[in-house]
C-alpha cells in the first residue's frame, strides 16, 4: 500500500466510525508546509450531506482517527479540513524500508496483463519525429507498469501492409534490383520518393503497383519475398533508432498490420452476423449512436470498402480481439497521436458491442499532442521537410558534447562522448515526457539542455553531485540507518516516501509527466536539504544517517529516471 492509500484508508475508517460511512476521505498532499504534510478534505462534503456542523464533525473524525505511529500532529483548519503532519520516526522507518528493497517499496496486490501499443511506425519510410512521442511515452509506461509488477506485453503495430508496398515492389522490379534489395534500400526515404514519382507520372506503373498489391494479399510467393525484404530493411532502420533512444523494443514485439490479414474477413462476417453493419454505397459500415456527424446523425465507421478492401479500422478490430482473447489482456493502452481519437473511440465502442473484448477490459487511447517548432507550427526541417528521428538524435548528442566539453575540459573525448549521449538523448526524451502528453509542445534545444529547471541534465547532475559526496565521505556508512530530525530532513524524507504514489499515478493515468514532476521536486528538496544540513561534517552518527538519506535520494533518482528510460552518470 502506498502512503496516500494508507492515509486514505485510515481517514475512511474514522469517517465510518464518526457516522459518515459513505463519505470519501479525499486525502491530498498539503498545498503548503504550514498545513502539515497531508490534508483530508472529505469532512465538509460529509457534513453537508449529514446536515452537521463541519468543524464538529472534523473533531469527531479526529477523535476516531488512528494514526498512532504515523502522524505527530493532527488538527482542524478552516471550515473543516484535517491537517496531518507525519511523524519523523515514521518517515525514517519508511526510508529505511525503501533502502533495503530494490523496488523502493513499490508493488501491487493486483497484477494485470497490460498491452502497450507503442511506436507503430508505417514501414517503408524512415521514422520521423512524429513517432518519437509514441515510442518514448509508450516505453516509459511499459517500464513503469512492469516495475509495479504487471505483466506487460509490448505491441509494435507497424504499418507493414497496404498499397504502398505494391508501389515499392513494382519499383524494385523495374529498377532491376531484386537481387540486391538490401543495397537499393539503404536510403529508404530516397527509394520511396523515387517510387512515388514513378507512381504519379506513369499510369502503367501505377496499374502494375496495384496488381502487386493484389498478388501480395493473395499470397504470391515472389511478391511476398520482396515484401519481406522491405519489412526487414525497414525494421532494421527502426531498431537502430530504438537502440540510440535506449528504448526496449525488439522484433519479438512487432505485431504489424499484416499479422491480422487472414482474420479480416472473419471480423467483417462476425460484425455482420451480430447485426452491427449496414451496407452503404457498397461499403460495410457501422453506424454507432454514440458518435454523431455534423448533421447530428450517427457517424459512419467503415470496416470494408466498396471494392472489398479492408482498412486500418478492420485491422485494429482484429488486433483488439487478439489482445483480449489470445494475449488475455485486462487493459490495453494505445499510445497514438491525439488526431486519431475518434477512430479509437469508435473502434473501442464497436469492439465492446461485438463482444470482441470482455466488457470489463480497459481500453484506453493514450493520446498525445504534436511536437511543434519555434514558430509554433508542427516541427519541420528548415526546408520544410519532416525531421528524421535519427538525424535529430545525432544533433542532440553533438549539442550535448559541446556543452559537456565547455563544462569539463579535463575529461577525455571518450568520456565526454558517453556523457553527451546520456545527456543529449536524455534531454530530448525528458523534454517530451515532462509535458502533459495531451498538449502540443514546442521543441527547443536550449531549454531542454539547460542544467537549471525541470530538465534531464538538472536531474542527472543532481545524481552525480550525490555520487561525488560519497567519494568524499570519510565515515563507513554502509550499515547505517536513517534518522529524521531537522525540518529539511523531514521534507526530504516525506518526498522520498511519496515515490510509490508517483509511480502509481503514472500507471493509473498513463501520464509519465507525473514522474518528471516528482523527480524535479525530489531534486529540489535535496538541494534544500543539502544547504541546510551538512552531510560530511558534524557528529559521526549524523553524517552516517545523512549519507544514507543521500543514498536513497540517488537510488530514487536513478530508478525514477530509469522508468522514463533515461540513464544517470557517475560523473559529468
Ligand atoms: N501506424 C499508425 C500511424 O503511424 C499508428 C498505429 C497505432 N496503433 C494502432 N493499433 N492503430 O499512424
Amino acid at each position: 500500500m502506498t502512503l496516500l492509500q494508507l492515509l486514505n484508508q485510515r481517514v475512511k475508517a474514522a469517517l465510518e466510525k464518526a457516522g459518515a460511512p459513505d463519505a470519501q476521505p479525499i486525502v491530498q498532499p498539503a498545498a503548503k508546509p504550514e498545513f502539515g504534510d497531508y490534508q483530508a478534505n472529505g469532512v465538509m462534503g460529509a457534513a453537508k450531506q449529514l446536515k452537521k456542523n463541519p468543524r464538529e464533525l472534523a473533531q469527531t473524525v479526529i477523535d476516531c482517527l488512528d494514526l498512532e505511529g504515523i502522524a505527530s500532529e493532527v488538527s482542524i483548519a478552516g471550515p473543516g479540513f484535517i491537517n496531518i503532519r507525519l511523524d519523523n520516526a515514521f518517515l525514517a522507518k519508511l526510508a529505511n524500508q525503501a533502502l533495503v528493497d530494490e523496488k523502493l517499496s513499490v508493488s501491487t496486490s493486483q497484477p494485470q496483463t497490460i498491452v502497450v501499443d507503442l511506436s507503430s511506425p508505417n514501414l517503408a519510410k524512415e521514422m520521423h519525429v512524429g513517432h518519437l512521442r509514441s515510442t518514448i511515452i509508450g516505453d516509459a509506461l511499459a517500464r513503469t507498469l512492469s516495475f509495479i509488477g504487471h505483466r506487460v506485453i509490448r505491441q509494435n503495430h507497424v504499418g507493414d501492409w497496404g498499397t504502398q508496398f505494391g508501389m515499392l515492389t513494382a519499383y524494385l522490379i523495374e529498377s532491376g534490383n531484386t537481387e540486391s534489395a538490401d543495397h537499393a534500400l539503404e536510403d529508404l526515404e530516397d527509394f520511396y520518393r523515387k517510387a512515388k514519382v514513378r507512381f504519379d507520372e506513369d499510369a502503367a506503373f501505377a496499374e502494375r503497383a496495384r496488381e502487386y498489391v493484389v498478388k501480395l494479399q493473395g499470397g504470391d510467393t515472389e511478391v511476398l519475398a520482396l515484401w519481406k525484404k522491405f519489412v526487414d530493411v525497414s525494421l532494421s532502420h527502426c531498431e537502430a533508432v530504438y537502440e540510440t533512444l535506449g528504448v526496449d523494443l525488439t522484433r519479438k514485439d512487432v505485431m504489424g498490420e499484416s499479422a491480422y490479414n487472414e482474420d479480416l474477413p472473419r471480423v467483417v462476417s462476425e460484425l455482420k452476423a451480430k447485426g452491427l453493419l449496414t451496407e452503404d454505397a457498397g461499403a460495410q459500415v457501422a453506424f454507432l449512436d454514440e458518435f454523431k456527424n455534423k448533421e447530428g446523425e450517427p457517424a459512419a465507421y467503415i470496416v470494408q470498402k466498396q471494392d472489398g478492401g479492408y482498412l486500418y479500422a478492420t485491422t485494429d478490430l482484429a488486433a483488439v480481439r487478439y489482445r483480449a482473447h489470445t494475449l488475455k489482456a485486462d487493459r490495453a493502452l494505445y499510445v497514438v497521436d491525439a488526431r486519431q481519437g475518434l477512430h479509437f473511440q469508435q473502434m473501442f465502442t464497436l469492439a465492446k458491442k461485438a463482444e470482441f473484448v470482455p466488457s470489463e477490459m480497459q481500453l484506453e487511447h493514450v493520446a498525445f499532442g504534436t511536437m511543434m517548432g519555434e514558430d509554433n507550427k508542427p516541427f519541420k526541417t528548415r526546408s520544410g521537410g519532416t525531421v528524421k528521428l535519427a538525424e535529430l538524435l545525432v544533433e542532440a548528442k553533438e549539442r550535448a558534447f559541446a556543452l559537456v566539453s565547455e563544462k569539463n575540459e579535463d575529461l577525455s573525448v571518450e568520456q565526454r562522448q558517453v556523457i553527451a549521449n546520456a545527456v543529449g538523448v536524455g534531454a530530448v526524451k525528458y523534454a517530451d515526457l515532462s509535458k502533459h502528453r495531451t498538449s502540443d509542445y514546442v521543441f527547443n534545444w536550449d531549454t531542454m539542455l539547460a542544467f537549471e529547471g525541470n530538465t534531464a541534465p538538472y536531474l542527472q547532475y543532481a545524481y552525480t553531485r550525490i555520487q561525488s559526496i560519497f567519494r568524499k565521505a570519510e565515515v563507513e556508512y554502509a550499515q547505517a540507518s536513517i534518522d529524521v530530525s531537522e525540518v529539511a530532513e523531514h521534507g526530504l524524507a516525506l518526498t522520498l516516501a511519496q515515490f510509490p504514489d508517483a509511480v502509481e499515478s503514472v500507471a493509473r493515468e498513463a501520464c509519465p509527466h507525473f514522474m518528471c514532476a516528482y523527480l524535479y521536486q525530489l531534486a529540489t528538496q535535496f538541494m534544500r536539504f543539502y544547504e541546510a544540513c551538512p552531510v560530511l561534517k558534524g557528529e559521526e552518527q549524523t553524517q552516517k544517517s545523512r549519507l544514507k538519506l543521500c543514498q536513497l535520494v540517488a537510488e530514487t533518482l536513478k530508478t525514477g529516471l530509469g522508468l522514463l528510460g533515461i540513464d544517470v552518470l557517475e560523473t559529468m
